[in-house]
């Protein structure tokens, strides 16, 4: 069965973005979680889609203009995304989102077409976020592996990445890296995923 790896940038505080709905700690939006060679699908929340496909038109269209977000050229490695991401499926779990300016993109409606989706053949599925779809798939059993990337900052008031989370899960550490700037990778197995 294909596995639903989710990757989320945050602070020590456990933060996922700040008070202006932006990570403004984060410098650049890449896939940095090494998975781009395992993975054929991603899978977003209807709450950051529309933001996301934003960001990455914009990159896509224009590689060399100060990217929206981060107000900086875009990287290498996003430019590299941007361009994996325009040949890969696009999954938007969302309730009432319908339309999207990529075709690449298709919507699940549920928890259960998410479980159905790791049950067909392919890759695995990178979970992009946001928070809460994060946490309603975690508490569903649904994630098998969260990769975090911490940054060395106490954000303070901001949205916590699993502020909605209804229930305890364990989990297994297996790897920490040391990365530049002073964030860690830390890579966890989720215990009872389904
Ligand atoms: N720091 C990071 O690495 C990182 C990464 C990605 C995103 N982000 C941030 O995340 C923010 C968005 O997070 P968010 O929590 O506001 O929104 P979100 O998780 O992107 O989307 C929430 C929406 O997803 C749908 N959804 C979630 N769980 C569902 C379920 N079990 N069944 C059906 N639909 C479900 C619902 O859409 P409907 O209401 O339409 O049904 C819900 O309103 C962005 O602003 C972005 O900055 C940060």
């Amino acid at each position: 069965m294909r596995k639903l790896i989710a990757g989320m940038k945050v602070s020590v505080d456990g933060k996922m973005e700040g008070p202006e709905q932006v990570a403004d700690w984060v410098e650049a939006w890449s896939e940095d979680y090494g998975l781009t060679p395992q993975i054929d699908a991603c899978l977003l929340g209807g709450g950051m889609y529309s933001g996301y496909e934003q960001y990455w038109t914009g990159i896509q269209n224009e590689p060399d203009k100060s990217a929206w977000i981060t107000g900086s050229a875009p990287t290498p490695a996003e430019r590299e995304w941007a361009r994996f991401i325009g040949q890969t499926p696009h999954y938007v779990l969302s309730r009432t989102v319908t339309s999207s300016l990529w075709p690449n993109t298709s919507f699940v409606r549920s928890i259960e077409q998410v479980a159905a989706l790791k049950q067909q053949p392919g890759k695995d599925i990178y979970l992009v976020g946001g928070a809460r779809t994060t946490a309603s798939l975690i508490d569903a059993g649904l994630v098998d592996e969260l990769r975090l990337i911490v940054y060395p900052l106490i954000a303070g008031e901001a949205k916590a990445l699993f502020a909605t989370t209804e229930r305890r899960r364990g989990l297994e550490l297996r790897k920490v890296q040391q990365l530049q700037n002073g964030r860690v990778s830390l890579i966890y197995g989720s215990k009872g995923a389904r």
